[in-house]
């Protein structure tokens, strides 16, 4: 019997019992006291759910035969809150206490939004895995963090990486509350032109691997919310404003945000079961960000280059033109990106849908 089914399962006993999230670790000490034992995995939640478990404490459970040592604890100090983070709610908590003590895995997190998500959250009080391709920036990104972050190195499109990024949360933190999954890559280009493999990398990048992040990480919150029906949980994808309207010479992109919000949809009426709420973000452009402002690779230099703008001469020319296209005459930032963050997570009676952050440039019709 593996980690990955019984940590998320002594996790969810915990928060069904104590309402606020906790680290729940695998321990190598021996520890005196009463072994928890089930037939299997399925019946350990109420094996648990008649136990003593104290916090901070350790537990001993044996599944089949076969013991494993947990040792449980909060980050800090926490009010149990269930009225914020149950289907109960009727009030509302002050916008980041909503994820204080959460656990919470941002893929791509190592640059452009995903870093600022990892901020924002890490600011609030969680503890964030910053999960990225790029494994150096990952870790250095949570050398600077501290301990409330660990790296891991992911290849969101690769079903044996995501499936391993998996078992490395339950065996680190039991399992976790939130899961922002934002890697996505941009390769436009005309419909007449490009690549199909340029086509298939986005739509691997941006849509396939949102299924197999939800598939896995998904797994790990329905095992915890067996044993904590109680306690929602968040998946949150980072889609784009090109999720709702089209793109010109950027198909490839748009088609696969497009096909996120409909994976949204279906996977919100499939996990509400599991207490997993499902929405999408849809930012407008992160004039900011590296993929817009890099001096020598970001979109305004190459447009300026490319011409693509009438008349602009300089870098702060095309970003004017740009900025003019949104009503509220700015780019999107990461704590635009992290209100909707908060609400969605504070928001208990809302699923499967596609929140736009767009400063107005898109508005919902239906
Ligand atoms: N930048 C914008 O203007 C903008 C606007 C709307 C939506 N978005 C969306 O926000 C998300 C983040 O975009 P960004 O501009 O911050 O991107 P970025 O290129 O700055 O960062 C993307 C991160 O994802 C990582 N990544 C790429 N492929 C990966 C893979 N296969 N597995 C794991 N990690 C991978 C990269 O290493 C990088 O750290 C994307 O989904 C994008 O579509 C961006």
């Amino acid at each position: 019997m593996s980690v990955i089914d019984i940590a998320p399962v002594v996790r969810g006993a915990y928060l069904a019992k104590y309402s606020v999230p906790v680290i729940v670790a695998p321990s190598t000490k021996p520890v005196q006291q009463p072994v928890v034992s089930a037939p299997s995995a399925s019946e350990l939640a109420s094996a648990l759910a008649d136990s003593e478990l104290a916090l901070p404490g350790d537990v001993v459970v044996e599944v089949a035969g076969e013991t494993q040592v947990f040792s449980v604890h909060t980050l800090g100090e926490l009010t149990p809150l269930p009225g914020a983070r149950t289907a109960e709610a009727r009030t509302a908590a002050s916008r980041s206490a909503v994820v204080a003590g959460k656990v919470a895995v941002v893929t791509g997190g190592a640059q452009g939004f995903g870093a600022e998500i990892v901020h924002g959250l890490i600011d609030s009080g969680a503890f964030v895995y910053i999960a990225d391709l790029n494994g150096d920036g990952a870790a250095a990104l949570a050398a600077e963090l501290g301990d409330r972050a660990a790296a891991i190195t992911v290849n969101v499109a690769d079903e044996a990486s995501v499936a391993a990024m998996a078992e490395q949360i339950a065996a680190t933190t039991g399992g976790l509350d939130l899961v922002i999954s934002n890697a996505g890559i941009v390769r436009a280009g005309s419909v007449l032109e490009q690549d199909l493999s340029a086509f298939a990398l986005t739509t691997d990048i941006n849509y396939t691997a949102f299924f197999l992040v939800t598939k896995h990480l998904g797994g790990l919150l329905a095992a915890q919310h067996s044993a904590a029906p109680g306690w929602m949980t968040d998946i949150i994808q980072i889609n784009s404003k090109s999720g709702l309207v089209g793109s010109n010479k950027n198909g490839a992109y748009a088609g696969s945000k497009f096909g996120g919000i409909g994976l949204v949809q279906s996977f919100a009426l499939e996990l509400v079961e599991h207490g997993v709420k499902v929405n999408a973000i849809c930012p407008g452009n992160f004039y900011d960000g590296p993929l817009w402002s890099d001096p020598d690779r970001g979109l305004f230099v190459q447009y300026l280059r490319s011409g693509k703008v009438p008349g602009a001469t300089t870098v702060d020319e095309v970003r004017e033109f740009y900025e003019a296209k949104v009503p509220l005459r700015r780019g999107t930032t990461g704590a635009d990106v992290m209100r909707a963050v908060y609400y969605i997570v504070e928001q208990a009676y809302e699923t499967g849908q596609a929140m736009p952050v767009t400063g107005g440039q898109v508005m919902m019709s239906s």
